[in-house]
């Protein structure tokens, strides 16, 4: 059910809007994803997956899986996944596309996933990690079940540093992207989201920093499109 304010909240509704917005967004959201990206989306998630040096045999949590594209990405190298999000809308979809169950999905919050310390050698979160209420605590329960030397990756918006490319950018997604959630879903507040939750996300930089606070080693930033789409990589 969508909120007459629309979906970014600050406050302790924060994650409930969420879970309303994609429930909403959930039947579109693969068909937007490619049409405001470009199709471009396919070849991020694809970096990421290859910035994870999978192997086969490996094990890889993807938290906020939605739909389910990097973790089928994962499952494609012979990694056994986990996909995890909180959206049924999301994971029913994510199940339709699944059919060689070669991914276990399941519900459930990333910030507190039950699952056991030092489990994964990948751990990996794409345009989720940004809609956490607590963005440095989603970097924790990462790092808690990351295995000594795995890796834990995370793609998202970010934020560009060349100030007229950054105008550009947040023009596009402020007036630009509302539109798709207009035509393609009735509902313009729900794109309207993205702009409204970055402005309160502290990006690549913010990210970077809680990977090196957390102990992480080879800390790496992967700039996409002059930072518009960003990877950080830490190793724990
Ligand atoms: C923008 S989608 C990204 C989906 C997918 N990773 C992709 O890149 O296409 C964000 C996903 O995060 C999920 N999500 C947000 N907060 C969550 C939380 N606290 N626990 C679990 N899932 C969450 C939403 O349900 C949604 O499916």
């Amino acid at each position: 059910m969508a909120m007459a304010e629309g979906y970014f909240s600050s406050d302790e509704t924060r994650a409930e809007r969420v879970q309303n917005l994609f429930e909403v967004i959930a039947p579109r959201y693969d068909l937007i994803n490619d049409l405001q990206s470009l199709w471009l989306h396919r070849y991020w998630k694809r970096r990421l997956v290859s910035l994870s040096n999978p192997s086969s045999g490996q094990r890889a949590l993807d938290l906020c899986c939605g739909t389910g594209d990097v973790a089928f990405g994962l499952a494609a190298h012979g990694v056994e996944v986990t996909g995890m999000d909180f959206s049924r809308a999301m994971l029913e979809h994510a199940g339709e596309r699944n059919s060689a169950s070669e991914v276990t999905f399941q519900w459930g919050d990333v910030l507190n996933t039950e699952l056991p310390d030092n489990h994964f050698d990948i751990v990996t979160i794409a345009y989720g990690l940004r809609n956490l209420a607590d963005f440095e605590g989603g970097l924790k329960e990462m790092y808690r079940v990351t295995k000594p030397g795995g890796r834990m990756l995370i793609l998202d918006f970010g934020r560009p540093t060349f100030g007229p490319w950054r105008w550009v950018y947040s023009t596009y997604l402020r007036w630009m992207v509302p539109v798709f959630g207009r035509v393609f879903c009735s509902d313009a507040p729900a794109y309207a989201y993205i702009h409204e939750s970055l402005e309160n996300y502290p990006a690549q930089d913010g990210v970077e920093k809680i990977l090196w606070e957390l102990d992480c080693s080879e800390v790496a930033l992967h700039r996409i499109l002059g930072s518009a789409m960003t990877i950080n990589v830490g190793v724990k």
